[in-house]
């Protein structure tokens, strides 16, 4: 039997965690959770961010971490997920320890195992 699915019902998984970290014109280290990215090439990512505390410190500095989920990082994972950083400084509130990377403007949230140290290349994507 055929069934047709809306836009917001089609859902290709296993989806990415990522966790994306970016520092604020002052310094101010912040992440979030993005599901809808892939390795696009070699050494490339490509993520779909709406606007967020994010996009604002990415336009601001051009770098940003990619840190990958893992079973003992679930909590602050999720937690990255669902509040802004406009509206606290969710790395303090999460108790992470971050240090500068050395190779871009962006924190390294030393609670992940691995991390991608990354520069944006690519602007805005039209909106539907
Ligand atoms: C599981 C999960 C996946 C998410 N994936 C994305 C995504 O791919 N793109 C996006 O723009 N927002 C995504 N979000 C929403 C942001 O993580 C959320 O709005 C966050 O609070 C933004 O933080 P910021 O304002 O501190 O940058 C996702 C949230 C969750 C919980």
């Amino acid at each position: 039997m055929q069934r047709e699915f809306s836009a917001k019902q089609s859902i290709i998984t296993p989806e990415a965690v990522f966790i994306i970290g970016t520092y604020d014109e002052n310094g101010v280290p912040n992440a979030m959770n993005a599901a809808w990215g892939m390795q696009s090439d070699y050494g490339e990512i490509t993520i779909q961010l709406a606007k967020h505390k994010t996009t604002d410190n990415l336009k601001k500095t051009g770098g940003f971490t990619v840190a990958f989920a893992t079973e003992s990082t679930v909590v602050i994972s999720d937690y990255f997920g669902i509040e802004s950083g406009n509206k606290m400084n969710k790395i303090e509130k999460a108790g992470c320890h971050v240090r500068k990377s050395a190779h871009v403007n962006a924190p390294v949230i030393e609670e992940y195992p691995v991390t991608l140290e990354c520069l944006r290349v690519q602007g805005e994507k039209l909106q539907r």
